[in-house]
């Protein structure tokens, strides 16, 4: 039997899924069907104190920006959604009332300017029966909170609320690390690796930003790249749990989280694309990996990817590999040849190439040939 639940900022949840604070988790309606698809938690939309984003979002606000650079591609969601329309006490009152109707947690998620409105807001929320308070740094303000300010943020919380105080930092940090130490210090309860990026896109005829004329949210399945590298070095070092928030598109996904040592997963951008429906999709895969595996609970394998990180002195720079092409599937096209740096690969009498002495092992050959001819074999 399988066990998925699993403790965050004290709390327990049946599962690691927290349905993240967007549009999604916006009303009642709203976090009781992420509840029913079977997420183990929600944190509801932002309640901002700046009153100019509660008036609405423009039309359109979302956007999906699709790019390439050379042979790659990448996908974005690209957004300009800001804050719940509610005031702070509608915002309590709906909350609230989710608490009544919902039986997993639910977390408020908050965003102030000021002093006075950080610790009313959150004793509001405390009020309303909240089960932790997301401090949220809102990516597309003008000005974004500093890992000093978000400090002085859940400290001044730490003294007033008794529920669990939750950062959730802003990837744009010189050392989301460092940050994330200091707030455990200043007694954060868990923390939320990461919000999304801040971006901005440009349209060349008319050469001004797309969309609604500003910058915006931006992210997509590569964001979780980011957030593994920095739940990896963070959640070991701390004895506050670590909740990882970005890029998240399955099961594998969640699983690859747990694996840098996250305790929960945040989903949005998922939800939004797929419907609620997708959670259940999602807790599917990450059942079965762990079935295969032969794994009961989370415990068993979470933050066993991080134990093996190599540091800088461990990495082996050995040349183990180099590439090498098999004639028989070669077309001859040279794409190889004309990436390929160190000059290693020559061509052969019959226009097909070979690779030779001067080949480092970097591997990027075996991606750019398109007939799938070139493998990486042990160095002689
Ligand atoms: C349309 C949209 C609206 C969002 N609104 C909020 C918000 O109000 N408050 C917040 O803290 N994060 C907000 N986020 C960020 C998400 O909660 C989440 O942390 C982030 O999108 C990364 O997860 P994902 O890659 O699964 O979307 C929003 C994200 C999206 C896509």
């Amino acid at each position: 039997m399988l066990d998925l639940s699993t403790s965050f900022a004290g709390v327990r949840l049946r599962n690691p899924i927290v349905v993240a604070a967007a549009g999604i988790t916006g009303t009642i309606d709203r976090l009781k069907r992420a509840e029913d698809a079977g997420a183990g938690a929600v944190s509801m939309k932002s309640l901002f104190e700046n009153p100019i984003p509660r008036v609405g979002d423009p039309t359109p606000h979302m956007l999906v920006i699709r790019r390439r650079l050379g042979s790659l591609s990448s996908e974005t969601l690209y957004s300009y959604e800001q804050c719940s329309a509610f005031d702070e006490e509608r915002y309590a009152e709906e909350l609230h009332r989710a608490k009544q109707a919902l039986s997993i947690p639910v977390f408020a998620n908050v965003d102030c300017q000021t002093p006075e409105a950080w610790v009313r807001y959150c004793r509001l929320m405390e009020e309303a029966g909240a089960d932790g308070v997301e401090v949220k740094s809102c990516p597309h303000g003008e000005h974004l909170l500093t890992g000093t300010e978000l400090q002085e943020v859940v400290r001044l919380l730490k003294g007033t609320v008794n529920i669990p105080v939750i950062p959730k930092l802003p990837p744009q940090l010189t050392s989301p690390y460092q940050t994330a130490r200091e707030l455990e210090r200043v007694g954060a309860d868990a923390l939320v690796l990461f919000n999304r990026f801040t971006g901005l896109d440009i349209d060349v005829h008319t050469e001004s930003p797309v969309m609604h004329g500003g910058v915006a949210g931006h992210g997509g399945p590569w964001s979780l790249h980011y957030v593994l590298r920095w739940v990896v070095q963070t959640a070991p070092a701390l004895s506050i749990p670590v909740c990882a928030s970005g890029g998240v598109g399955g099961g594998e996904d969640v699983i690859k989280c747990l694996l840098a040592g996250a305790s929960a997963v945040q989903i949005a951008t998922l939800v939004i694309l797929e419907g609620y429906g997708v959670i259940g999709r999602v807790l599917k895969e990450a059942s079965e990996w762990m079935e295969a595996r032969g794994y009961h609970r989370l415990e068993q394998f979470r933050g066993r990817a991080a134990a093996r990180v190599l540091n800088l002195a461990e990495i082996c720079r050995e040349r183990r590999l180099v590439a090498s092409i098999s004639a028989e599937r070669c077309s001859g096209c040279g794409r190889c040849g004309e990436i390929c740096i160190y000059r290693a690969v020559t061509e052969e009498a019959g226009g097909r190439f070979r690779v030779g002495e001067g080949c480092v092992g970097c591997g990027l050959c075996v991606h750019v040939c398109p007939e799938t001819a070139i493998g990486m074999v042990p160095a002689r």
